[in-house]
């Protein structure tokens, strides 16, 4: 018989780090998750939470690599800025300009970006919802919005109507997406005519200052899936409208956060988490 070592103390290697850049970062999930795919999967790594400013995250990211970081997932407001610190990048992350997910080459960083991956997988396989051909209402249209965006069309999604508190950042988005027949905006005050939606996706950040979007329950039907990119308490106010207005699916955002992250791990380990187990346990703490 051998000695299984107990605590990562016990193993004579040099740990791999892993850690989520944000600032404010203290609430994020990431490092619970990544630890979770961790024990699931034996590997052994370290992952914190790193709080760096705004205009400060190259460098942090630099020091991180001196210390042994070699994958980084970054949040809010610090996207933008991950994707300019990396010296190469995947295909989806050039689309958007903005990165949730890095990988240390030996001598750089390279950029990916899985939010947009992590919200499909969640609907199309977590929930089995298929979005093919289906009539999509974006609410809001700024970064998390923009995010989402090119992963809906390439899913095959019907149409995406685009509307936002300032019109005029609807039509910025729907420029930059380039997809005329597919994609069109609507003025927020006259949703009332827009008919009905298969799926709503809220993408303001209304909820995490307690605000909330007016929304006309006509955009819902019986059938619609209802979903807030935001989980928790950002996200209450949108599904409690779902609910109301009668959506069939009323969903926030906890399973994309996990999707996302598995996409990471994958690319950081070559192994694919089950992600299963890990939503289970964030739904169980959610409700308390
Ligand atoms: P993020 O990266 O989270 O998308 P953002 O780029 O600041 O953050 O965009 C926030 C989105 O939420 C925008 O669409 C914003 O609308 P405006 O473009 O009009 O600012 C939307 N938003 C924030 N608070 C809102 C509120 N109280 N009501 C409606 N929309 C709101």
């Amino acid at each position: 018989m051998f000695e299984v070592p107990k605590l990562v103390d016990d193993l004579d290697v040099t740990i791999a780090r892993y850690a989520i850049f944000g600032h404010p970062v203290g609430h994020s999930k990431s490092p619970l998750i990544h630890r979770a795919f961790a024990h699931q999967l034996a590997v052994a790594l370290r992952y914190d939470a790193i709080d760096a400013a705004p205009g400060t995250l190259a460098a942090a990211l630099a020091r991180f690599a001196a210390d042994g970081g070699v994958g980084a997932n970054i949040t809010l407001p610090l996207k933008a800025e991950a994707f300019a610190a990396a010296r190469a990048c995947s295909a989806r992350a050039k689309r958007l300009e903005v990165a949730n997910t890095l990988v240390w080459r030996g001598d750089h960083w390279f950029a990916d970006n899985t939010d947009g991956e992590g919200l499909i997988r969640d609907i199309g396989e977590r929930h089995r919802i298929d979005l093919r051909g289906r009539r999509v209402l974006m609410v809001g249209a700024g970064g998390a919005a923009q995010g989402v965006l090119p992963a809906l069309l390439d899913a095959g999604v019907g149409k995406i109507t685009i509307t936002n508190r300032t019109p005029e950042r609807a039509d910025q988005l729907c420029d930059w997406i380039g997809d005329p027949v597919r994609v069109q905006t609507w003025y927020l005050d006259d949703l009332r005519r827009a008919g009905d939606f298969d799926a709503v996706i809220n993408a303001t950040s209304a909820g995490q200052s307690g605000a909330a979007v007016d929304l006309p329950f006509s955009i819902a039907n019986p059938r619609t899936l209802a979903y807030d990119l935001s989980y928790g308490q950002a996200a209450s106010g949108f599904l409690a409208w779902a609910k109301t207005a009668g959506c069939a699916y009323v969903l926030d955002g906890l399973g994309m956060l996990v999707e996302q992250a598995a996409a990471a791990f994958e690319l950081w380990h070559g192994e694919r988490p089950d992600t299963e187990p890990v939503y289970a346990q964030l739904i169980r703490e959610s409700h308390g």
